[in-house]
């Protein structure tokens, strides 16, 4: 199972994790996986706090970290700084949505932030925003990958980091755009279907998978989007991936920063309760339906902007109902995918990285049986 991708980047499984938590990370990497942490919600600032404990408990394995330069969004192209370009966007905010995200919080009885404390409301997901996080990134060197969402990386980002010998990634939803990240001139490809958590197209992996394979080959590809168990990861490199990349799981692990109640929710749902909603982030992202999905859904009721409009209105609701989990289980947001209907127990890092590889290897201990011998 050790693919040509594993060799380069020196780790012994092809089990790529994406995770917010730095714990998390650390200890996928620790376990022969590759951790990657998700630098979307922290500022530069504290994003060089995050990698610097990773730094101190990963030993001498590698990790990556993941950033979000959109290929759409409102404000791109902007030559203004990030509070700038906060300021300019917040104009374009309509108040009326700002008032129906408050009233649906306290129609639920989610409490307010204490006095003084607000939430970020542009977050690390546009050029002028991941621009700093670059470049701390750059001076941690057991950080090997940095991966893009959302859209293809801008070619000086893509040779900004290849010169430093870090593999540059990118996520994708369609053959369009896996094929526009390799003219671009990425590593590698992270193909994500669309029963994957967090912001998702809207064709599954099996068929997928094999198609952006195709497209891009020989460039590696990670498979994404529902893998939660080790006979998966066997169809994926079966198919021709190099690896798989997950993120759900790792949110009802031990080491996870998820408020109790929040992974209460996700410990209970089945893979029919998730559902792709623009109403967080402004783009689609899969997540578990809940009152504030519907709500959203409703003809009367405001439409969810662009990004990252949305997200300017929700930052506040995000931050609440994070803070107040056990009281606002029916209105919180949720990203997971469809795999969430078999997240059934907290287990540490490392057990879920053995099952995996046991599992992975029973599959094909089990196909080789299944295969005519000569006589
Ligand atoms: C809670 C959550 C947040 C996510 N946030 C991001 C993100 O900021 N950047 C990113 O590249 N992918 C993000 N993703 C998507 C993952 O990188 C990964 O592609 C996806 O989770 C794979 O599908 P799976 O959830 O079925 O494992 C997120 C996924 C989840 C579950």
């Amino acid at each position: 199972m050790r693919t040509p991708l594993c060799e380069r980047l020196g780790i012994e499984f092809p089990i790529f994790a994406f995770t917010h938590c730095r714990d998390v990370a650390a200890a996928v990497s620790a376990a022969g996986g590759l951790g990657v942490l998700g630098a979307v919600g922290f500022s530069a600032e504290q994003l060089e706090i995050e990698m610097k404990w990773i730094d101190e408990h990963v030993g001498d394995k590698p990790y990556g970290v993941d950033i979000v330069i959109p290929g759409k969004y409102e404000g791109k192209g902007s030559d203004l700084d990030a509070s700038d370009l906060e300021a300019k966007l917040k104009e374009l905010v309509p108040p009326g949505h700002r008032e129906f995200a408050k009233r649906l919080l306290a129609e639920h009885g989610v409490p307010e932030l204490p006095t003084g404390e607000h939430a970020r409301e542009l977050l690390g997901w546009t050029a002028t925003t991941a621009g700093p996080q670059i470049e701390a990134i750059l001076k941690h060197p057991k950080v090997k990958v940095v991966a893009n969402a959302l859209g293809t990386p801008p070619a000086d980002v893509i040779r900004q980091i290849q010169a430093t010998g870090r593999l540059v990634g990118a996520l994708c939803g369609s053959v369009k755009h896996a094929v526009a990240h390799k003219e671009a001139g990425v590593d590698f490809v992270i193909a994500q279907g669309g029963e994957g958590g967090g912001h998702t197209g809207d064709v599954g992996s099996i068929v997928l998978w094999p198609q952006v394979i195709d497209a891009v080959s020989p460039l590696p590809v990670l498979a994404a989007g529902g893998v939660g168990d080790g006979r998966q990861m066997a169809a994926a490199l079966m198919m021709g991936a190099q690896g798989v990349w997950t993120g759900s799981l790792w949110l009802t692990v031990e080491e996870a920063e998820v408020p109790p109640a929040q992974q209460e929710s996700l410990l209970r749902a089945t893979s029919h309760d998730t559902v792709r909603s623009r109403s967080w982030t402004g783009k689609p992202c899969r997540m578990l339906r809940n009152d504030w999905t519907e709500a959203w859904e409703q003809p009367d009721n405001p439409k969810p902007l662009g990004m990252p409009l949305q997200f300017m209105v929700t930052a506040d609701a995000v931050a609440r109902t994070h803070r107040y989990a056990a009281k606002a289980q029916s209105v919180a947001f949720n990203p997971v995918g469809q795999i969430v209907g078999v997240m059934n127990e907290v287990r540490p890092v490392r057990e879920v990285i053995v099952q995996l590889v046991e599992q992975y290897l029973d599959a094909v201990e089990r196909f080789e049986r299944i295969q005519p011998h000569d006589a």
